[in-house]
């Protein structure tokens, strides 16, 4: 069922989440499918788990398969991942630009770390790890920034470069976040 989005301003947003327990259990399988109805129903491109008001720490993220009216999109497979643990693979960040489900309306540019190792669990339990790079890389860093409490405008550095997507992006189409 899609789930009411929480807005910045509601102090839910801002808590440390706590890690899943129990896989394979109807509550982690019910919350999964609220999670991926609300990310569609808001063409998303990932959600958290307290962004909808669960304080665990579950993502979810990209889409099912490669869209091809957009060939040369970058492709991230969809992912549950749970209890996640990411590892940067060097210093070098780069800047990009984010919107959030949690900030509607507005895009700011947000330095990442370009190449991330990142393991976890999916929904069933199983741990698997991965090593991406560049949006991929970016997606998992801000999703697993709301586990702890972190929305990306408190990684903006540059607040000449966050503004309203229509202002910022005229003519862009802004449903997605
Ligand atoms: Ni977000």
């Amino acid at each position: 069922m899609i789930q009411p989005i929480l807005r910045m301003g509601d102090p839910r947003l801002l808590t440390v989440a706590a890690p899943v327990a129990e896989f394979g259990t109807p509550a982690l399988d019910t919350l999964l499918q609220d999670m991926f109805d609300t990310m569609r129903a808001a063409n998303g491109a990932g959600l958290a788990a307290p962004q909808i008001g669960v304080p665990l720490r579950i993502v979810i993220f990209g889409q099912p398969e490669l869209n091809s009216r957009y060939p040369d999109a970058p492709v991230v497979p969809q992912t549950v991942l749970i209890n996640p643990v990411l590892t940067a693979l060097d210093d070098i960040q780069v800047d990009g630009w984010e919107g959030c489900l949690s900030v509607p309306g507005l895009r700011g540019v947000v330095p990442r770390y370009l190449r991330l190792h990142y393991e976890g669990y999916d929904a069933e339990g199983q741990a698997f790890a991965r090593t991406v790079e560049g949006f991929h890389a970016r997606v998992v860093q801000h999703e697993c920034d709301h586990l702890d409490g972190v929305l990306y405008p408190m990684r903006v550095q540059d607040f000449t470069r966050f503004g309203y997507t229509d202002v910022l992006f005229p003519g862009l189409d802004a449903s997605d976040d």
